[in-house]
């Protein structure tokens, strides 16, 4: 039978409303928490069928019929499961991805392979147990793992002799070194794993596909993994993916942490949607995987260097996969601890500050700029201006990523351009501003930053302060810089105004020509300024 991927139903799930899909063909009204309709099913004329979006089931209780998107779909057009799935992927804009026929030789294969892992590991199990793995027992109960955890978790204890080449012989030599558990040595087969404590690593089907052994007498590397086989792809695994599934889907997050240990004491923790990369470094496909069941990931990495590096790394990854619903963030853990020693000492509530105060991504990537760059010398804000276009023009999705930008453009502007911070001593007395125009003016300068910058001087002189936060403007940049030239006029115009009835009311007693002339000085300057004022708010129009 042809193997259908299931993240590509999850996904049709995810991105579909189960409502929208039955509304095509039963009109359905809300009535409490579900929508209530005619059932299609069977005749009826009182509405019986109800529909849960949130559970993503329908039932009728008129014929018991019931089921989900899918099946709606499969009963009520007469289709089969792919047919099916072919015209949601069409309503979710999706294409439907290949469907591998696999052969049965592969099938055997795979068969096998799986039934050496399993066998393999239920040995594993079976030794931590016993005199040969009692130092590993020690150990793993040492960093908290109760037995409970060591049975969900299948952790176990290889032994130095060689368990697996040895008892294994009535296997075939290639197909044992197919799993990457047996190598050919000199001396003829040996095992890959000696004295370590032994974590399989799953597929997302739950079957053991790999293993990381950790060493336990201090001898580096601390941990080995499988090298790659044909069916586990370092690069392609998450550690604790087939355990975290489910709750990724229920908190609709995942939290992604740096080592296989932290990954299991989150997840029996508090933090069932906690995994680990396998190995030290984060791949696309390990991003992708997780994004196909939603967009929300928080990264939590230890705070060293090493850590602030991985999280540059991740941020660069998962920038194709923003969206403007996407939640990304990163959270440090500090002190040199890892979450493990973070649950270990502080305990969840602790962890649970920790993953709530994370960054999120936007101004990580902000911050990091900083960081990395002297923003406050020229060449240094245009390096950390083209590291961050090409950041931005990694997000995909056109119109997110225009807002990004404006974003990005306001904080350079507010952050790097130090002008406005600069003090204006008046030259002549100015009229004080009101406060519903500082606020406009604000509000136009934090939308439109370049505005800002070419009306500098006159803002300067106006003395308010562009530190805080104000509600974007909904002008257009033609009606904004309007505003803002109309009335830098008017401001100027009452200016001459005052300086015009100072004169007047302070008639020097010798006042002659240069009076007269100041005087028709001014009255010139104003009619000048009126003029521009009415031309340019089309009075005459
Ligand atoms: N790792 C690896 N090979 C190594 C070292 C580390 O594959 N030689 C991977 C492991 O998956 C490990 C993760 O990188 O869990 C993080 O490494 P590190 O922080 O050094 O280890 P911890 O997870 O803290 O390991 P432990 O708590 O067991 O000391
Ligand atoms: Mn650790």
């Amino acid at each position: 039978m042809a193997k259908f991927d299931n993240s590509f139903t999850d996904e049709l799930r995810q991105r579909l409303s189960l409502v929208d899909v039955i509304s095509r063909r039963v009109p359905l009204t809300k009535k409490g928490q579900n929508y209530w309709g005619c059932c299609p099913f069977h005749n009826e004329k009182t509405p019986s069928f109800s529909v849960s979006e949130e559970k993503g089931f329908y039932h009728c209780f008129g014929c018991g019929e019931h089921g989900d998107i899918i099946s709606f779909v499969m009963k009520s057009e007469n289709l089969d499961f792919i047919e099916a799935i072919k015209e949601l992927a069409d309503m979710a804009g999706l294409k439907m991805p290949e469907i591998k026929q696999k052969s049965s030789a592969q099938i055997e294969a795979e068969e096998n392979y799986v039934k050496i892992t399993e066998r393999a590991t239920q040995i594993y199990q079976y030794l931590l147990y016993q005199d040969v793995g009692k130092h590993a027992l020690e150990y793993i109960k040492n960093r908290g793992f109760t037995d409970e955890m060591i049975k969900k978790y299948r952790i176990g204890y290889a032994p130095k002799n060689n368990i697996i080449s040895t008892k294994f012989a009535d296997i075939k030599r290639d197909k044992l070194t197919s799993t990457g558990l047996v190598r050919i040595g000199e001396y003829g087969p040996y095992d890959f794993f000696r004295d370590k404590l032994m974590f399989p690593i799953f597929n997302a089907h739950g079957q053991v596909v790999a293993f990381s052994g950790r060493s336990l007498d201090g001898s580096e590397p601390k941990y080995i993994n499988t090298s790659d086989t044909e069916l586990f792809h370092k690069r392609q695994t998450i550690f604790g993916f087939n355990f975290a599934r489910d709750s990724i889907h229920r908190n609709n997050r995942s939290i992604v942490v740096e080592g296989q240990i932290d990954a299991i004491q989150m997840q029996v923790h508090g933090f069932g949607e906690t995994v680990a990369p396998l190995g030290t470094s984060l791949t696309e496909d390990h991003i992708a995987i997780l994004c196909k069941s939603n967009r929300n990931i928080t990264f939590c990495f230890d705070g060293d260097n090493a850590g602030q590096k991985a999280a540059v790394r991740a941020c660069t990854l998962v920038l194709p996969f923003l969206r403007d619903n996407s939640d990304v963030k990163f959270a440090f853990v500090t002190g040199g601890k890892d979450p493990d020693e973070i649950l270990k000492t502080s305990g969840e509530s602790a962890m649970r500050k920790i993953i709530d105060n994370a960054t999120p991504l936007i101004d990580f990537l902000w911050e990091s700029v900083n960081k990395n760059y002297l923003t406050n010398t020229p060449g240094g804000r245009a390096q950390a201006e083209k590291y961050l276009k090409n950041c931005i023009s990694k997000i995909t999705d056109k119109v997110f990523q225009n807002e990004i930008e404006q974003e990005y453009n306001q904080r350079k502007f507010n952050q790097w351009h130090k002008w406005k911070q600069q003090k204006y001593t008046p030259t002549i007395e100015m009229p004080d501003v009101d406060i519903m125009t500082i606020n406009m003016i604000k509000s136009i300068v934090q939308t439109y930053p370049e505005l800002g910058e070419k009306y500098m001087d006159f803002l300067i002189s106006l003395n308010i302060s562009f530190d805080d936060e104000i509600q974007k403007t909904e002008l257009s940049l033609k009606d904004a810089e309007k505003f803002i030239v109309s009335f830098k006029l008017q401001r100027y115009i009452k200016s001459l105004m005052n300086e015009k009835s100072k004169l007047l009311s302070n008639i020097p007693e010798n006042a002659g020509d240069d009076y007269r002339n100041k005087l028709k000085e001014i009255d010139e300057n104003i009619i000048k300024a009126n003029e521009k004022l009415e031309l340019l708010l089309d009075i005459n129009k």
